[in-house]
C-alpha cells in the first residue's frame, strides 16, 4: 500500500459525462455500496448528469460516497437558460463540482478566465471545485505542455477558490485508451505542485490533492497510483460499471 503523502487523503471520482439513465444510476449506486468496505481509505465522489442527481443523492445519502455536478454557471442565479447554479447543486446535496473539464473547454468554448469564475462561484456555494487542466496532443508535441498547464492553473486560481482539488487530464488520453505513462503523469503532477507552491506557498501546495485522469482502468490504476504526486483519479469510461470502478479503487494501492 502506498504511504499517504503529507495529509493528502486519496480521492477517486467517477465522471459519468452524458451517460446512464435513472435506473442504471440507481443500480450502480446499490452495487457500488455493496462492493465497498464500510470505511474505505479513499474518498469517493460521483459526478452524474444533472437529471440523475436526485437518484444518486437518494441512493448515496448516509454512505461514504459523495456526489457533485459536472458543471455550474458562474453566477448565482438569473436568466441563463439551460444552465445550473452552484446554489441549485448545493440544494440537491452536492458537495463537489467539476470546473474546466476539457470537454467543456472544447465543446462550449470555456475560457481559462471563465473556469476561474466558476471555481469562485463553487466556493461561494460551499462546493469544492475539482479543477481540470491538461494539454492537447498538439500542445504536447510542440513542447508547450507546461506553458499550457501554467496558464490554466493561474486562471483557475485567480480568485483563490480554496479548498480545491486539481485534476491533470491530458486531453489526448481522455476516452482514447491511450493512458499517460506513470512517469509522464508524475512529471506533470510534480510541475503543477511546484507551481502551486509558488502561488500558494509550499506548505499549502503539499496538501493539495492532484488527481490523474485519462483512460484510467483497473489494469493501470496500480502503476499510476504508485507515483508520488498522484493522489487519486478522475475516471470517465471505466466509471460506468460498478465492478470496474471498484476494481480501480481496490487496485489503486491507496488502501
Ligand atoms: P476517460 O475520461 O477515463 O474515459 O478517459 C476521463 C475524464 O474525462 O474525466
Amino acid at each position: 500500500m502506498k504511504e499517504p503523502q503529507s495529509g493528502r487523503r486519496p480521492l477517486i471520482a467517477a465522471n459519468w459525462k452524458m451517460h446512464l439513465l435513472r435506473q442504471d444510476a440507481s443500480g450502480f449506486c446499490r452495487t457500488l455500496r455493496s462492493l465497498l468496505p464500510s470505511s474505505p481509505n479513499v474518498e469517493l465522489v460521483i459526478f452524474p448528469g444533472f437529471t440523475l442527481l436526485p437518484t444518486v443523492a437518494q441512493e448515496l445519502v448516509g454512505s461514504t460516497v459523495a456526489w457533485g455536478g459536472q458543471d455550474l454557471h458562474q453566477e448565482a442565479k438569473g436568466a441563463h437558460t439551460g444552465d445550473v447554479s452552484g446554489e441549485q447543486l448545493a440544494d440537491i446535496g452536492c458537495s463537489w463540482v467539476l470546473c474546466g473539464h476539457s470537454e467543456r473547454r472544447q465543446n462550449h468554448r470555456e475560457s481559462d478566465r471563465l473556469v476561474g469564475e466558476k471555481a469562485l462561484s463553487a466556493r461561494r456555494h460551499g462546493l469544492q471545485p475539482l479543477l481540470c487542466v491538461g494539454e492537447t496532443s498538439e500542445e504536447r508535441q510542440s513542447g508547450r505542455t507546461f506553458e499550457v498547464l501554467d496558464r490554466q492553473l493561474e486562471a483557475a486560481l485567480a480568485h483563490r477558490p480554496q479548498p480545491f482539488v486539481l485534476a491533470y487530464e491530458p486531453v489526448w488520453a481522455i476516452g482514447t485508451g491511450e493512458t499517460a505513462t506513470p512517469a509522464l503523469a508524475q512529471k506533470a503532477h510534480e510541475h503543477l505542485r511546484m507551481r502551486l507552491g509558488e502561488t500558494l506557498g509550499k506548505a499549502w501546495a503539499d496538501e493539495v490533492r492532484i488527481l490523474y485522469g485519462g483512460s484510467v482502468k483497473p489494469g493501470n490504476a496500480a502503476e499510476l497510483g504508485a507515483e508520488k504526486d498522484i493522489d487519486g483519479f478522475l475516471v470517465g469510461g471505466a466509471s460506468l460499471d460498478p465492478a470496474s470502478f471498484s476494481g480501480i479503487i481496490s487496485n489503486s494501492g491507496f488502501g
